[in-house]
């Protein structure tokens, strides 16, 4: 829990809100070490929460009236009347997670109320991070608590988030990264069975330090590209038969490539391969085999690469760069949705500081600036850190 935040977060309440908060929660953003766009095909993910997170202070009004102010956005402010029908802004981003999350609730039969809010937080954006699922999730949270609604628990939560981001916003995103971000646990990765939701804790070696790298290409607005894979890969499961990929294997996919596009065969080809070594490096977490979870990790990064198609140069030569340096140590891929964002290692602690030093000076961002080098810890999910009753 980031008390720093908080305090900032408070502090900036009152300055616009002349009043104390009466809640404020947290939300964590996500790191995925394998497992990528296999969530919305019924597959499985492998993520963790991390300590980078979303806050939100917040207090009921006793009109209609949302007023929202985002403290790290140089103090941006929304407004909106829940007594009208909230539509999207047309030019803000972060308004539309906000007024997507009060929409949801609203479609959904709960009667909100009006409310002040102030929102910051340390995920960066467009680094494949979950800043948005963060932001929802909090929304979400806060009202869960403002609006007196006991029962919702983590996993509608979790689905309240994902709808406003899906169809309000309009990224036909999975449920991964709102899941962990309710259901993370401290030190642990989830295993996540997306068919059905069941989770697994799979606790993170103690000697093990996950490395996030950010690339510095911002993943930018890729939704197009992201909805493209998705409807790839549902032409994929009409093709062979099945309900979604999760169900089809890989002996059915041979069978039926000399009838599929190439490039749907190799859409599919990504999801179902990457099913079976995110289950695979599930295990080999669990038993330490560094050995095994480097060559899933590579593997995993070689498929997005030339079948799924959502990496780009500068995260192909960034990979490259880290793997190098880490040898047999640890491995290195691609985390989040693609086309930019940042790179996921695992390796042992006491190594962190020479790779890291060697990450710097051998990538450059866009920017001409060293990369950013982060070592986070798997943390828990969203919760409320103060109240007043
Ligand atoms: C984004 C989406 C997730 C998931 C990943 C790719 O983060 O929000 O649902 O599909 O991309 O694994």
């Amino acid at each position: 829990m980031n008390t720093q935040l908080t305090d900032h977060l408070t502090k900036n309440f009152r300055l616009s809100f002349e009043h104390d908060p009466k809640v404020i929660v947290r939300a964590p953003g996500r790191v995925n070490l394998i497992g990528e766009h296999t969530d919305y095909n019924g597959g499985f993910v492998l993520p963790c929460a991390i300590g980078l997170e979303t806050q939100i202070a917040a207090t009921p009004r006793p009109d209609r009236l949302v007023r929202v102010v985002a403290v790290d956005q140089n103090n941006d402010f929304d407004q909106f009347d829940l007594a009208q029908s909230i539509v999207q802004h047309p030019q803000k981003q972060w308004v539309n997670y906000v007024r997507g999350v009060f929409k949801v609730l609203q479609d959904h039969g709960h009667n909100i109320g009006g409310a002040n809010l102030t929102i910051a937080g340390t995920v960066p954006q467009g680094a494949g991070l979950s800043s948005s699922a963060a932001l929802c999730v909090a929304v979400a949270l806060v009202l869960k608590h403002l609006t007196a609604m006991p029962n919702m628990e983590a996993t509608e939560l979790a689905h309240i988030a994902q709808d406003a981001e899906s169809n309000f916003v309009g990224c036909k995103c999975g449920i991964m990264d709102q899941l962990v971000s309710t259901h993370g646990i401290d030190d642990h990765a989830v295993l996540i069975d997306c068919a059905n939701l069941a989770t697994e804790a799979i606790a993170v070696p103690d000697d093990l330090a996950i490395m996030i790298v950010h690339s510095g290409i911002s993943r930018g607005l890729v939704d197009g590209a992201y909805n493209q894979r998705r409807m790839q890969c549902e032409q994929a499961a009409a093709q062979l038969g099945v309900a979604q990929l999760r169900d089809a294997t890989e002996e059915q996919l041979s069978r039926y490539q000399p009838k599929m596009d190439h490039t749907i065969f190799r859409r599919a080809r990504h999801v179902i391969t990457e099913n079976t070594r995110t289950l695979k490096a599930a295990q080999a977490l669990k038993k330490g085999d560094m050995a095994s979870l480097r060559t899933l990790m590579a593997a995993s990064h070689e498929s997005m690469r030339q079948d799924f198609e959502i990496t780009v140069p500068g995260i192909d030569q960034l990979v490259h760069v880290v793997q190098s340096v880490l040898g047999e140590i640890g491995g290195a891929r691609m985390t989040g949705g693609g086309f930019g964002g940042a790179v996921v290692a695992i390796l042992p602690h006491g190594e962190c500081s020479r790779v890291a030093d060697f990450i710097r000076a051998g990538y450059q961002t866009p920017a001409g600036t060293p990369p950013d080098v982060m070592i986070e810890k798997p943390a828990a999910g969203a919760c409320i850190v103060e109240t007043t009753t």
